[in-house]
């Protein structure tokens, strides 16, 4: 059990579709603790780094160019597992295929319109946070709650 963090961003239809809240509201209601929020123009530069293991895909340019249209939604989840626990709470990407319940399956149709992008590792969540926040827009607080979302066994693992 370990304690991690995960990048969220609400994409530019998520933006548009008027989501941010209901996203927003589910990842509070699980029980995930927020770290940081901003909303952004992503650089073609930020969105090259983003997207680095899909620069030989055919759709890697109009990825890129949906991306910095319109500004994003970023945020940072913490939380036991939170890399797993919040890509189970997006869905799979595309949204036809999605599970009822998650995001993706509940709001989506697309696989390039998926409304929001998750982490996949740990690797990756340490990538995208740097590339996004710069450390004072990281915020460590008491989260009061973590006494009832989580047992004394399991937040000793923090
Ligand atoms: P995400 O998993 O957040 O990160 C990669 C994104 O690429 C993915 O969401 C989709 O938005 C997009 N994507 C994946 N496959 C395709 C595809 N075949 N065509 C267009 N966009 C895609």
């Amino acid at each position: 059990m370990q304690w991690t963090s995960t990048a969220v961003l609400v994409k530019p239809d998520g933006l548009q579709r008027g989501l941010i809240g209901e996203i927003i509201s589910r990842f509070e209601r699980k029980g995930l603790k927020l770290a940081g929020i901003k909303m952004l123009n992503m650089t073609d530069e930020m969105l090259g780094e983003w997207y680095a293991e899909h620069k030989d895909k055919s759709f890697f340019d109009d990825l890129k160019s949906f991306m910095g249209s319109m500004p994003v939604v970023a945020m940072v989840w913490e939380g036991i597992e939170a890399v797993p626990v919040v890509r189970k709470l997006v869905g799979l990407t595309l949204g036809r295929e999605a599970e009822g319940g998650s995001i993706r399956g509940d709001f989506g149709m697309s696989q390039q319109f998926n409304l929001i992008h998750a982490s996949a590792s740990d690797q990756d969540a340490e990538r995208e946070i740097k590339i996004v926040f710069d450390t004072d827009e990281l915020f460590d607080y008491e989260h009061t709650m973590e006494q009832l979302i989580y047992a004394d066994y399991e937040r000793g693992s923090k």
